[in-house]
């Protein structure tokens, strides 16, 4: 369904799937990756038939390795591997879609595969799910957000470790981190993220978009403005 090299999007039944598919350098996030990822997330954002997303990895062992290292750590220095990588606002681009994404993780998921999961609202993992966070290592930090959202969801000193040490975690502990909503069979993934899909495309998407907004934009407010954000939200959806 769609002309890109290094992903797969597709759209079936108000469903967008987006394909991370480098199964040969195990997805690595390279910068035609990063260019046909940020294509993929306008027309998810744009498209009204698109009503939710799920987003996986290609082939058997990874969901995202990272980073390709053959580009970002090759460039002339790491500070214009950065820019590289914010030339277009892929992150900003993610973190503003209202409507409910989904990750569907199995193998090696680290790096910017792990930021990328951190963008999606829901995330399932196959048992042989692996996380880590190795940019501290490779002498740089992570660019996609993760400094950020890995905290908010797994807490500020799990984070730390995860990112000052590199430790990498398995599903289990992902999953009793809350790094992960569910652990499944690998051959269970798909249609668990499918099944899910399926029920939240059912309602209705204005109410599912303000649902969203209310938790994560709530989530940067004191409870009086979360709660004053969640009024106006429900106001606004009264109206319509
Ligand atoms: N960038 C570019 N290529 C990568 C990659 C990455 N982040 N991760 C894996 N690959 C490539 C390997 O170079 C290898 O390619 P080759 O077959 O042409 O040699 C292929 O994917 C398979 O990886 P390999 O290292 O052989 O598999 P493994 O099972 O021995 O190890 C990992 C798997 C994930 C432990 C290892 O590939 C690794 O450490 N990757 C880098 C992770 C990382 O630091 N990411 C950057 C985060 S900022």
């Amino acid at each position: 369904m769609s002309n890109f090299e290094v992903i797969i999007y597709e759209k079936q039944n108000d469903i967008g799937y987006v394909t991370l598919n480098r199964p040969q350098a195990l997805n690595a996030y390279n910068i035609q990756m990063r260019d046909e990822l940020y294509q993929a997330l306008g027309a998810i954002k744009d498209d009204p038939e698109v009503k939710v997303a799920i987003f996986r990895g290609a082939g058997e062992r990874a969901f995202c390795a990272g980073a390709d290292l053959t580009e970002f750590l090759t460039t002339p220095s790491q500070v214009v591997a950065r820019q590289v990588r914010w030339e277009r606002d892929v992150w900003g681009l993610f973190l503003s879609i209202t409507k409910p994404l989904i990750a569907a993780l199995h193998g090696y998921v680290l790096g910017d595969g792990i930021e990328i999961a951190l963008c999606c609202d829901i995330r399932l993992a196959s048992e042989d799910a692996q996380f880590g966070v190795p940019e501290t290592g490779l002498g740089i930090i992570p660019a996609a957000g993760g400094t950020q959202t890995l905290p908010r969801v797994i807490g500020r000193a799990k984070a730390l470790e995860m990112l000052l040490v590199g430790r990498w975690i398995n599903a289990q502990e992902a999953y009793r981190l809350k790094l992960v909503n569910q652990i499944v069979p690998r051959p269970d993934l798909l249609p668990a993220a499918n099944r899910l899909a399926n029920k939240i495309k059912n309602y209705s998407p204005t109410a599912v978009g303000y649902a969203k907004q209310a938790i994560i934009r709530g989530l940067d407010l004191s409870l009086d403005q979360g709660v004053k954000l969640e009024f106006n939200l429900g106001r606004r959806l009264k109206k319509q």
